[in-house]
């Protein structure tokens, strides 16, 4: 659906050049929910942007091909008709004030070629799909910032968009609201089947709706796949970094680190597998006693990812261990106290 190859951005300013995209390729299918995820000033915005070419690649190699389009052979007209099929919302909404939300999300259509009637039966389809319809005669200062943000979905979705690009579409919410916007998200992605590419800081938000992620560092995607994947055995200390504080290990790892002066191990398990049974096993076949700190089990995707954090009571022999754990697809790691 989305094909970037060979992207890289140049910016040139009175003094310094930002090299913002560094020769990135992503390729993301017809209906995923991507996730490209890295801290700010990685170069998030500007890769995304490259999608409906509200930025260029400033290299002469760089091809970007959207829905079987490759968009930089286009005329201004042609691609003034491809973009119509790319919405997009961002973090500060930028709704317009001085217009109703009804007007607002009929801005779009406002070249479509529908009658006033057909507009009017159009916005209050796509009010009712994000759950404002009531809201159609308000203004955008009466509407909290999940509110905005339905509308702004609304609105990017006035054109019947084939692919939604959100870039931090959820930074300035509360958590609660994020998850509703994020559900929101989802059902347009299943419901309608529009394919999504979501920006953010936040591992958090890939872990509740992606089912593929990218993470970018200075200008470089230095690691991408499925999430279930990603999140089970992350290779980059980054991406790692990013999981531990989505899933509060880090946190916990913390505490846990300054309450005991035992070795500490970090269990991993994933599909299949519940805590129970490995515990079991491990002082059956060692004599080892794991006594049990902290547990954390997530669900990507339906897949259970599990990670306890325990003690070992008995003689460990650790190669041992971690070759009979690796059989159950499980991996052991000791944990040590940062310095
Ligand atoms: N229009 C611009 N002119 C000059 N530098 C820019 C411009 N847009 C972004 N940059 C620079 O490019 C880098 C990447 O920015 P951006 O894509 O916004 O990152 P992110 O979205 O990950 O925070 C940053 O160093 C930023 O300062
Ligand atoms: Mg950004």
């Amino acid at each position: 659906m989305i094909h970037l190859k060979n992207i890289s951005v140049h910016f040139k300013q009175k003094n310094r050049e930002v090299h913002a995209v560094k020769n990135v390729s992503l390729e993301v299918e017809s209906g995923d929910i991507y996730g490209i995820v890295g801290y700010s000033g990685a170069g998030k915005s500007t890769l995304v942007r490259i999608i409906n070419l509200l930025q260029h690649p400033t290299d002469k190699s760089s091809e970007v091909i959207v829905d079987g389009k490759n968009l930089l052979s286009l005329s201004q007209k042609e691609l003034r008709k491809e973009r119509k099929k790319i919405g997009m919302i961002f973090q500060h909404f930028n709704l317009m004030a001085s217009r109703t939300i009804a007007d607002n999300v009929a801005f779009p259509l406002r070249n479509s070629g529908l009658s006033k009637a057909e507009k009017e039966e159009k916005v209050e389809k796509l009010l009712d799909l994000v759950g404002i319809l009531d809201k159609k005669n308000s203004y955008p200062i009466q509407l909290s910032g999940g509110q905005k943000q339905r509308v702004a979905i609304a609105r990017a979705l006035a054109n019947d968009p084939k692919i939604l690009l959100c870039d931090e579409a959820t930074s300035a919410l509360d958590p609660k609201t994020t998850l509703s916007i994020l559900e929101l998200l989802k059902e347009v992605n299943q419901k309608l089947g529009i394919t999504i590419v979501i920006i953010t800081h936040e591992m958090q938000v890939v872990k509740e709706i992606c089912n593929k992620v990218a993470v970018m560092e200075n200008g470089n995607i230095i690691e991408s796949g499925n999430v279930v994947d990603i999140f089970n055995q992350p290779k980059q200390a980054l991406t790692r970094d990013f999981i531990r504080t989505a899933t509060h290990i880090e946190q916990a790892e913390k505490k846990i680190l300054s309450h005991t002066k035992e070795q500490v191990y970090e269990l991993k398990f994933s599909g299949r597998h519940t805590a129970d049974p490995i515990i079991v096993e491990i002082y059956k076949r060692f004599g080892i006693v794991a006594d049990i700190l902290y547990g954390n089990i997530e669900f990507l995707q339906e897949t259970m990812i599990g990670t306890l954090f325990v003690t070992l009571e008995g003689k460990v022999e650790l190669n041992e261990l971690e070759a009979y754990l690796a059989e159950q697809d499980v991996t052991i790691t000791k944990i040590n106290k940062k310095t």
